[in-house]
């Protein structure tokens, strides 16, 4: 089961994350941060440890982060559980335990695959839609394919060799192989998952890539 495997992942995940990303990871949850006004109350789905959350708390926002994974959340509270500005639960995107309009933002970083995977992106949106305030902005950060040529062959090459050997380093055993992989190159264009957050009820949906298309911004706005 995937909440299994992120359990399993909780020990080395930010280690993995940076070295794997070569430190780009934090850079394209940054460039989220432009799309929410500071001040704000939000919500991070998929939270993991915690990472996304800290860069909106540091830019004068509110956040509460929701994950499956009781090990990720435990990790999350270690890190930044004494900030007032935080909270962690555990909690599914698929059933996202608060009222409707609560939030003034939605966000998750390198979360979207793994609903896709786990076939409930679609019901998930719509939960983001749910508790989304009208007005409010949702943003995704996300692991895509560039879309064509060198760039794509070379990024073929890297998840096929580069990713699996950091993966065996930081994981040893526990690195589930071909998932993170498989994910990224499963997903849907970036064409597709805009017509499921507009299916989801979002307008003024746009996907921005980010670092030639290896990684990418989905935003959209409930009106
Ligand atoms: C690749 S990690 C990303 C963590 C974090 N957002 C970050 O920026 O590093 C994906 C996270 O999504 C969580 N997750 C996957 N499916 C979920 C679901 N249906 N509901 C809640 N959390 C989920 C996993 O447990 C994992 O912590």
């Amino acid at each position: 089961m995937i909440r299994d495997m992120f359990d399993a992942l909780a020990p080395g995940y930010d280690q993995f994350n940076r070295l794997s990303s070569f430190g780009l990871d934090m850079r394209w949850r940054r460039e989220a941060i432009r799309y929410i006004k500071s001040g704000s109350y939000i919500l991070d789905i998929g939270t993991g440890t915690g990472d996304l959350a800290r860069e909106f708390i540091k830019a004068g926002n509110r956040v509460v982060g929701i994950d499956f994974s009781e090990r990720m959340v435990k990790k999350a509270r270690e890190k930044y559980g004494q900030d007032p500005h935080v909270s962690f639960m555990v909690a599914s995107s698929e059933a996202i335990p608060f009222e409707e309009s609560t939030f003034d933002g939605v966000i998750s970083a390198f979360v979207i695959r793994n609903l896709y995977q786990g076939g409930i992106l679609q019901s998930s949106l719509r939960e983001c839609y749910r508790v989304l305030k009208p007005g409010g902005q949702m943003v995704h950060v996300e692991l895509t394919r560039p879309p064509k040529g060198f760039l794509l062959w070379s990024h073929r090459v890297y998840l096929r060799t580069m990713l699996p050997l950091f993966g065996r380093i930081v994981f040893g055993s526990r690195w589930p192989r071909k998932y993170l992989s498989s994910t990224i190159e499963k997903l849907p264009p970036p064409m597709t998952i805009c017509h499921w957050m507009k299916w989801a009820g979002f307008e003024e949906v746009r996907h921005t890539p980010l670092s030639g298309g290896i990684a990418s911004l989905f935003v959209g706005k409930k009106c």
